[in-house]
């Protein structure tokens, strides 16, 4: 979601949640910087002499693979780096197309009926049709070779989806559930001929799951007290997902979503309403932030039932290739507000998933399962019921450790761990992060990189469980306007493994406006400013794509920025290239390939959020979220 901008309050729950307090400064940011900046310089003098182990495993894929279109070129260096730029459109390096596959109101069966810019849909033809604000997604090839897109609607802009009331806000029942039915998570039947993508109208897989769909409760916490309310005595089942911002999948065919700012949505009409402080912790609170969803669902009013919003901010699993399934809300990967799920194989077999809780000063997890995955198993999806949560501590001297999560550590049950797991990272020490978004781990198994997007509060407040936010380490800037992405690499590829190194892969900054550390690490120039990394996905080549969600007034500390954008990193040599710059207002997210890596599929999300654009139709259009596939005219490989 968007963050605060130039002392603006935007639309982000983690606006909403905190405020700002001054509190004294210190930074020991240069010796870091020096530390992340010699060890790029030895990589890449590696690289020139060619010692580069990692290389060498990409050119093995890249043989395996058949890759002959590009020859031996880096992707990175197949295209000229696109010039930042505040236009209202997608702008891509020469030779590159795009289409629309997808945008926000697109029926997707056919008794469903065009999206309507003077009424912006009601709540039926909402419930047909494709959901606003698209962010994580992955695409699925079925055995019979169907091309199944699973995308998650995050939020909706309540300026546009409600646009036409005078208010700008839901005033009635079906106000709500036109709201309603434009979040959670759309499955899609994508077809492709002669190069362009369109949506399969009536596939039997095409599939909405709201906030208003069954899911079955497993892990830790099925059955537990805190999860029984009146219409689900037994702690089983709960209604619905919503706020779905990042996602992941697994080697047995499943998507993951993760329900991210999920407190948002609960109010109570009692005004005397006080939460708690577990409630605290999670940013609950009684108080109505323009949803309305309590008013006429009164499962989201906490006050009387304040067990409900112990039932969200997992991530759920969906099996996209099998429409009756129930989904599945996976309880042992931890509650808070989840980013993505980037799901790996450790050496011993066992199923590593790491993810980051994307509020100022909370922490990066791991979870690690007990049972090891079999390719031949058909039981592969119960690993994610049973193991256990560790959250990262960031040392100096470039080391780090994974702690685990345990009674032991915390003082707390395995329940009351998957329950109020910010609390239980807490106890055990963690180290408090910059607004971790997406994980990304490379396809050797040698690193793995999470966006820190940015974090105002850093050095200045403690985060709302009262953790101290100190200067240094990973999170090395105070007050941190541009973010920055830390690498880790587990002790012998292992992602099992309990220890690490660190570095830092990038600090985003302003070498243009700034000379201090916002100018940013080395490997920013003029040419690939950016600030607050959000998205983060490794092709199979080992290029990282990296997507941003910041401040796209290009104007002040962001001068030169212009839209948000998607670059692409090298990481050997530090290299960052810019291939994509997004419409205006627009968030690049969501990335995604064909399984011909012919097609790369992009999310743009809230273009227009301030009424800037009329994205993707032109002409005065109501903006709309949307999903992009891009592609190399010449019919080659997109990384
Ligand atoms: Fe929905 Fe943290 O982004
Ligand atoms: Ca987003
Ligand atoms: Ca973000
Ligand atoms: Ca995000």
């Amino acid at each position: 979601m968007t963050e605060e901008i130039s002392g603006r309050v935007c639309l982000s729950a983690d606006s909403l949640d905190e405020t700002i307090s001054s509190r004294p400064e210190s930074s020991d940011f240069e010796k870091i910087l020096d530390g992340a900046l010699s060890r790029r310089d030895f990589l890449s003098r590696s690289v020139r002499l060619g010692l580069s182990s990692f290389l060498v495993g990409i050119g093995v894929t890249m043989s395996a693979s058949g890759r002959t279109a590009q020859g031996s070129v880096r992707f990175i260096d197949s295209f000229e780096s696109v010039k930042a730029s505040t236009a209202d459109t997608i702008t891509l390096p020469p030779g590159f197309d795009w289409q629309v596959v997808v945008k926000w109101g697109d029926p997707l069966w056919s008794q469903g009926i065009d999206f309507d810019d003077s009424s912006r849909g009601t709540g039926q033809s909402q419930e047909l049709a494709f959901g606003d604000n698209n962010d994580g997604m992955a695409l699925f090839i079925t055995t019979d070779g169907r091309n199944l897109l699973a995308v998650n609607n995050e939020y909706i802009n309540r300026g546009l989806i409600y646009g036409n009331r005078a208010s700008r806000q839901p005033e009635t029942a079906d106000d709500v559930r036109k709201g309603k039915a434009a979040h959670g998570v759309c499955i899609v039947e994508l077809v492709e001929k002669d190069g362009q993508w369109r949506v399969v109208r009536d596939s039997p897989y095409n599939r909405k799951i709201t906030p208003d769909t069954a899911f079955e409760i497993t892990g830790p916490l099925r059955g537990h007290p805190a999860m029984k309310t009146a219409a689900d005595p037994e702690g089983i089942e709960a209604l619905g997902t919503w706020n779905n911002c990042g996602s992941g999948r697994t080697p047995w065919g499943t998507y993951l979503a993760c329900e991210e700012n999920f407190n948002g949505y609960f109010s109570s009409i009692d005004p005397n309403f006080q939460p708690d402080d577990a409630m605290k912790r999670y940013g609950i609170s009684g108080q109505d932030r323009g949803y309305r969803w309590a008013t006429y669902d009164e499962r989201f009013d906490v006050g009387r039932h304040p067990n409900e919003p112990n039932r969200a901010g997992f991530v759920v699993e969906i099996d996209p290739a099998n429409p009756k399934s129930k989904p599945r809300k996976l309880t042992a990967l931890g509650r808070f507000k989840h980013e993505n799920a980037e799901l790996v194989i450790a050496a011993d077999g066992r199923v590593v998933v790491y993810m980051g809780d994307d509020e100022r000063g909370e922490y990066l997890y791991r979870f690690v399962s007990d049972g090891q995955y079999r390719s031949d198993s058909k039981n592969n999806h119960e690993l994610l019921t049973r193991g256990t949560l560790y959250v990262a501590r960031f040392y100096g001297h470039e080391k780090g450790e994974w702690l685990p999560l345990i009674p032991e550590t915390t003082g707390m049950s395995k329940a009351e761990i998957a329950l109020h797991t910010r609390m239980a990272a807490s106890k055990a020490g963690g180290t408090t992060m910059d607004r971790p978004e997406w994980v990304a781990a490379s396809p050797d198994n040698s690193q793995v990189l999470c966006c820190l997007t940015n974090n105002i509060n850093r050095g200045v407040k403690t985060n709302q469980g009262g953790d101290e936010t100190p200067v240094g380490g990973p999170n090395p800037r105070a007050r941190n306007l541009y973010g920055q992405i830390v690498r880790w690499r587990p002790e012998g590829k292992d992602h099992a493994a309990n220890t690490f190194i660190w570095d830092l892969f990038v600090l985003a900054g302003n070498p243009e406006v700034h000379r201090d550390g916002r100018s940013g690490s080395t490997n920013i120039h003029s040419d690939n400013m950016f600030n607050s990394p959000d998205g983060l996905a490794f092709d199979t080549l080992g290029n990282l794509w990296i997507g941003t969600d910041g401040n796209y007034s290009n104007q002040g500390n962001f001068a030169g920025m212009g839209n948000n954008q998607l670059l692409i990193g090298d990481v050997e040599t530090g290299e960052i290239k810019r291939f994509l710059v997004g419409p205006r207002e627009s968030e690049v997210t969501g990335i995604t390939w064909s399984a011909d890596y012919k097609t790369v599929f992009v999310g743009i999300q809230h273009p227009g959020e301030r009424g800037g654009s009329s994205f993707p139709r032109g002409s005065d259009n109501v903006p709309q979220s949307c999903v992009i596939a891009i592609r190399h005219r010449d019919g080659t490989r997109i990384g």
